[in-house]
């Protein structure tokens, strides 16, 4: 079966190597250099100046074209750009970020991992009168953020919770209810913890999950309903496996209760659970035959096959070069001395001030819409889709 080929362990990983060792972003807005500028690049700055991009993963597709796209549109105004993941790990991402100010970066940004251990890091760059754009994830607690880009959030979230309610029966693609009653069994998967957007998007989701649940609809035999339970730090995907298997040994397999679907919230976590769906719970291959409906986010190139395959219902449509382009349209505002502009100045509370924010669209792919949202967009080609391989 095609199916598993494309949820093999490692594959992720594996996947994101081929794309950093190609330098591609995978998402049609490459511009072919070094994934790694080093620290400082070669001392020999542009009239531009030097821009710190701090990226949290590469073993996650969608990191690696954002932080290619950034750091090509920023070439393209005629900045340096020194461009940094750090493999998930926190003193990584410190350090690196403490290189960048060390070496004089004239600004920063920044998808933290954890948003709220950069507090040191940004007290230091706010003293050297560094600007600091938080990308895509905000950073909590401080003082010293500046802008932040972003997708809504909480919109991503709805269209989670809603490509679920879709896939079950009970909405239409167009929101309205079909009058479908179900009951239909769900369980319900986060984002990490440390991550802002997790709360956003599962208040999202739930915001149009809930009133089927209180309404008896739906029903969540686990009774794992509350952010902290379903939480997964660090978005692994095989915490997501790990944990869709031991929902299932204990309240499904051998009970005679069915699983109709589930809420993931990241297409990595998404295949760790059709993994547990298929090999642990014994539900068949695709939808057609009885695979329960998975959500999931990203658009990665893996999960668009499987959508494409009938195993995986739908995911979130995140344009990460629209993302980049706002990044360089801020970080290039903070150059000229200019104010970048916000179209969002009153969701984006870091705890400490309502950081000033531009937000952009996203959208659901069903297997309906993968040629209109993604091909015909130029965001992944046809031969990439059938491949399910950047
Ligand atoms: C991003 C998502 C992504 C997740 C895991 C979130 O902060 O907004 O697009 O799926 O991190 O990488």
């Amino acid at each position: 079966m095609k199916f598993s080929k494309f949820l093999a362990a490692g594959a992720a990983t594996a996947m994101a190597l081929t794309l950093a060792a190609c330098g591609g972003g995978g998402a049609g807005d490459d511009s072919g250099s070094d994934s790694t500028a080093g620290t400082g690049g070669d001392g020999a700055m542009t009239e531009g100046g030097l821009i710190g991009v701090a990226m949290p993963t590469e073993t996650s597709e969608r990191w690696i074209a954002d932080g290619d796209a950034v750091k090509s549109g920023l070439e393209a105004e005629g900045f340096e750009v020194d461009l940094q993941f750090a493999a998930d790990d926190i003193p990584t991402q410190q350090q690196q970020i403490d290189n960048m100010i060390t070496n004089g970066v004239d600004a920063l940004i920044v998808a933290s991992i954890d948003g709220t251990t950069l507090s040191g890091q940004l007290q230091a760059a706010a003293e050297a009168g560094i600007p600091i754009i938080a990308y895509d994830r905000l950073i909590n607690e401080t003082e010293n953020v500046d802008f932040y880009v972003s997708f809504d959030n909480f919109q991503v979230g709805v269209q989670q919770g809603t490509s679920l309610l879709v896939g079950l029966g009970l909405l239409n693609e167009d929101g309205t209810e079909t009058g479908d009653e179900g009951p239909y069994n769900i369980e319900l998967f986060a984002g990490s913890p440390d991550d802002n957007n997790a709360g956003f998007f599962f208040n999202g989701a739930m915001s149009v999950i809930q009133p089927f649940i209180d309404e008896g609809v739906l029903t969540v035999p686990s009774g794992q309903t509350d952010f902290d339970t379903v939480a997964t730090l660090r978005w692994l995907q095989e915490t997501a496996q790990k944990r869709m298997e031991d929902i299932l040994t204990a309240n499904y397999v051998g009970t005679g209760t069915e699983l109709h679907g589930v809420l993931s919230p990241y297409d990595g976590l998404s295949r760790g659970i059709l993994n547990a769906l298929e090999f642990t719970g014994g539900y068949p291959g695709t939808i057609a035959e009885g695979m329960p409906i998975v959500t999931g986010q990203d658009a990665e190139i893996a999960s668009v096959k499987l959508i494409a395959d009938d195993v995986q219902f739908a995911t979130i449509f995140k344009d990460t070069r629209k993302l980049a382009d706002q990044a360089v349209v801020a970080a290039t505002s903070y150059l000229n001395g200019e104010e970048p502009e916000a179209n969002n100045t009153t969701d984006y509370d870091n705890g400490v001030k309502v950081v000033p924010s531009y937000l952009l669209e996203s959208d659901i792919v069903y297997a309906g819409n993968i040629q209109e949202l993604l091909v015909d967009s130029g965001y992944w080609t046809e031969e990439q889709i059938e491949s399910g391989v950047a």
